[in-house]
């Protein structure tokens, strides 16, 4: 007769442990950088991931050293969704850039770590790929619709279907009115000057100009970067709808989304918004609403890969496609990351992507290849990509970053 016997409780040897958090912080390229790499108890084995807030870099370094390293330490790395509960639940007060980057480097990194062990690149985890390789989108800047014009040819040579137009950057800063002059006694606030109606009118003339020049072939797309009045994103929205726009971007601020409704019923010129979002209550009516086309999330900024899957099945369910935010200050293994994902996401809608220089590529060996306008993940086992940490410490974040001493981040504070 078969005996029963209890559960075996007694301290069993762990398969695997972590055994160390640390985050790198690096400006190989002069944008401040922040990368998480998560050492475990096999001999040679770690996960990279992608924590940079670049504007508050060291406060993130904070949260990873001095908190989430003594709260992980021995634990199992395979349990990644338990893993990031715990970690954002530890602190009781939870969410935020901080910490959801903090949070998204440990989590990206016991993804890499899990592909690892398994010998397989993070999108097979994913599901596999449901395409080869994610189409990207670059930007065109210019002074006048003539440059913008020029780049975007140059682009389009370069196998781009897709490009985002600005004119003078966000606002049009020079477009309109400057930063009032400054004899020394009049003590001008450092800011981005900009005219909103200027800003407004000039945004219509070069997408006139560039439909006229372009036909309806190139893809457009516009970044609004919270810069106009609600009622005033409403109208540049209506007045955009001839040139038919890929997407809109960011055309409200965040405290002011209750005007989606209005603009959504107003016109068909496609939304894409949430770069500035971390939580998920930020996103679920725009989603279930309808209320925008594309979900624009900083994956870091939610908190990483795991609540980036749930975030787009959510988006898939309600024909909201992905255009995950995709900038410099995004680091090259934040990039990697963003592909995985692309390629295996069904609503993946488009990816902004404008290159890594090289000397990024020596510190970050490997990651997604850009090819005729179109990048291809790694196929290597985990993200595919890794850091060359005494490469990294060639290259520290310099007193000359304003965003790094407590100085004013100008572009960030929009005056009029
Ligand atoms: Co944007």
């Amino acid at each position: 007769m078969a005996r029963l016997v209890a559960p075996d409780t007694g301290a069993k040897e762990l398969a695997m442990r972590i055994t160390g958090v640390k985050c790198i912080l690096s400006a190989p390229a002069g944008v401040g950088l922040a990368v998480v790499k998560v050492e475990t108890s096999e001999p040679g084995l770690y996960g990279v991931g992608c924590a940079t807030f670049t504007q508050r870099l060291l406060a993130v370094r904070t949260v990873v050293e001095e908190y989430l390293e003594p709260l992980l330490l021995d634990r199992d790395p395979h349990r990644i969704e338990d893993l990031w509960q715990l970690t954002y639940q530890n602190a009781y007060w939870r969410n935020g850039p901080v910490l959801n980057n903090a949070l998204s480097g440990v989590d990206q990194a016991l993804w890499d770590i899990k592909g690892k062990v398994a010998g397989l690149p993070l999108y097979e985890l994913l599901g596999g790929k449901v395409r080869e390789a994610a189409a990207t989108y670059a930007h065109a800047d210019g002074r006048d619709p003539q440059e913008v014009l020029d780049r975007v040819l140059e682009l389009r040579a370069d196998g781009l279907s897709h490009v985002r137009c600005q004119m003078g950057g966000y606002g049009a800063a020079g477009k309109g009115r400057a930063a009032p002059h400054d004899d020394g006694a009049l003590h001008t606030q450092p800011g981005s000057y900009y005219d909103p109606g200027a800003y407004a009118r000039a945004t219509i003339v070069l997408f006139e100009s560039l439909r006229a020049e372009l036909g309806a072939e190139t893809e457009l797309l516009h970044d609004v970067h919270e810069r106009v009045a609600p009622i005033d994103a409403i109208r540049l929205a209506k007045e955009l709808e001839p040139f038919r726009l890929f997407y809109l971007e960011d055309p409200l601020a965040p405290e002011d989304l209750d005007w989606l409704r209005e603009l959504r019923v107003q016109t068909a010129t496609p939304i894409a918004m949430g770069e500035l979002f971390t939580h998920p209550l930020e996103w679920r009516t725009l989603i279930s609403e309808r209320l925008i086309d594309f979900v624009r999330v900083h994956i870091s900024d939610i908190g990483g890969i795991t609540p980036a899957r749930k975030l787009a099945a959510l988006a898939e369910s309600f024909g909201v496609r992905t255009a995950f935010h995709g900038p410099s200050d995004v680091s090259p293994v934040g990039h990697a990351a963003n592909v995985h994902l692309d390629v295996s996401l069904l609503n993946f809608g488009i990816q902004e992507f404008t290159g890594i220089p090289d000397v990024l590529r020596e510190v970050f060996p490997g990651g997604p290849e850009l090819r005729d306008g179109y990048l291809y993940p790694s196929d290597q086992p985990g993200l595919g990509i890794d850091i060359d940490e005494r490469l990294a410490q060639r290259y520290p974040l310099g007193p000359d970053m304003a965003q790094f001493s407590g100085g004013v981040v100008d572009w960030t504070q929009s005056r009029l």
